[in-house]
């Protein structure tokens, strides 16, 4: 099968176009035929290297994918081949106490697709039957969909728990997990105010929801949060950018304000002062991925056309060099997805 490998970390060359062995589905898994995989931010560190995080190379990347079941090991019962698929990303045990309760995403063995075990760029992938769920979508917009729409829901949803009424800042509103906060949040009943870092993106986030939309480039956020809530501050802000709007964040947020982070593209280290943490009662909360029951309950908001999966474009596999290119010139808004055949 054709697969995107990546045999040492590196530049964009570390992506190779290779001729593999196709997988064999074992009891309890199922063999999909994948026809896209979209790209997400974390393929650009899987693809450098982390300093201090191992990955397990050679690896396929690709979280997300979408595709037909193709085989099914000894044990699945219950799919159809040629049943139209997404994939769910994370990997857990399934049988402790955290998979029992629901929350797979705090599983101790949680591992992600194309991070942790072979991903979605290949044309075919092997995963546990719990890892599939039939869909009715086309197969590049569910292929956007997974993770980005996850991360976010469990963001708001799940950690912030956003009621209506109230006021959110969402960074880089551009960004994959930007374009489905604004979304999410929208449907919660809250008001969104968003950041960009160019005016074209400013057009489309608005179109997403956004009811205002701030160039952070011209004009300094948290002035605007201060402007816009009349010196309030925000009840909830949702934040991957990181090192770069930190302190900002902190004295953004109103009273009994929510900070939720799920990343840190500009840098992880912050300073703290916790005079706001305890005399504006704040609270920080991480947070990573979501449950696989979030997934199915967003995968039918999709279907139903609630919330839509933003593909900015869509590119064959072979070109994963310049959908790194461009993510990594902050060039999309929403989802870069390839297709596979
Ligand atoms: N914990 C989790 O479960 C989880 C899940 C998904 C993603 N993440 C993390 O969340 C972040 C975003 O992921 P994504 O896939 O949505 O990314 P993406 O689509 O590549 O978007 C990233 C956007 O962030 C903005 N940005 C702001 N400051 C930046 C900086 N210093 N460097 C680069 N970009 C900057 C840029 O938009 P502007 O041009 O508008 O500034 C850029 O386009 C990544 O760090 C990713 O690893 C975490
Ligand atoms: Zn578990």
């Amino acid at each position: 099968m054709k697969a995107i490998l990546i045999s040492a970390h590196g530049g964009p060359d570390a992506l190779q176009l290779r001729d593999l062995p196709r997988p064999e589905p074992g009891p309890g898994e199922v063999l999909v035929e994948l026809h896209a995989a979209s790209i997400n931010h974390l393929d650009l560190w899987v693809r450098r290297g982390i300093p201090g995080v191992r990955y397990p190379l050679p690896l396929i990347p690709g979280c997300d994918g979408a595709g037909v079941v193709a085989e099914v090991g000894p044990g699945v019962t219950d799919l159809a081949l040629g049943t139209r698929v997404l994939l769910q990303p994370g990997i857990a045990c399934g049988h402790c106490a955290q998979c029992l309760a629901g929350d797979d995403n705090l599983c101790r063995s949680f591992g992600i697709l194309g991070e942790h075990r072979h991903g979605t760029q290949a044309e075919f992938i092997v995963v546990p039957r719990v890892n599939v769920l039939p869909t009715t979508l086309d197969f590049e917009v569910a292929a956007a969909l997974p993770l980005v729409f996850l991360t976010a829901w469990h963001m708001a949803v799940s950690r912030a728990r956003i009621q209506p009424g109230e006021d959110v800042l969402v960074h880089a509103g551009a960004s994959g997990v930007g374009s489905a906060a604004i979304q999410i949040v929208r449907l919660l009943g809250a008001r969104v105010i968003t950041t960009v870092g160019s005016p074209e993106k400013a057009e489309r986030v608005r179109a997403l929801g956004a009811e205002h939309v701030v160039l952070y480039r011209e004009r300094d956020f948290a002035e605007a949060i201060r402007d816009l809530t009349a010196k309030r501050g925000v009840d909830v802000i949702l934040d991957h950018v990181g090192a770069d709007t930190w302190e900002r964040n902190v004295r953004s947020l109103a009273r009994g304000g929510r900070l939720v982070v799920c990343g840190s593209t500009s840098g992880y280290e912050v300073p703290t002062n916790l005079r706001f943490l305890f005399f504006k009662n704040l609270s920080f909360l991480g947070s990573t991925m979501g449950s696989k029951a979030e997934l199915a309950r967003i995968l039918g908001l999709v279907e139903h056309g609630v919330l839509r999966p933003i593909v900015d474009r869509v590119l064959p596999l072979s070109d994963v060099a310049q959908a790194h290119d461009l993510l990594e010139r902050r060039q999309a808004v929403g989802k870069i997805v390839l297709r596979v055949r």
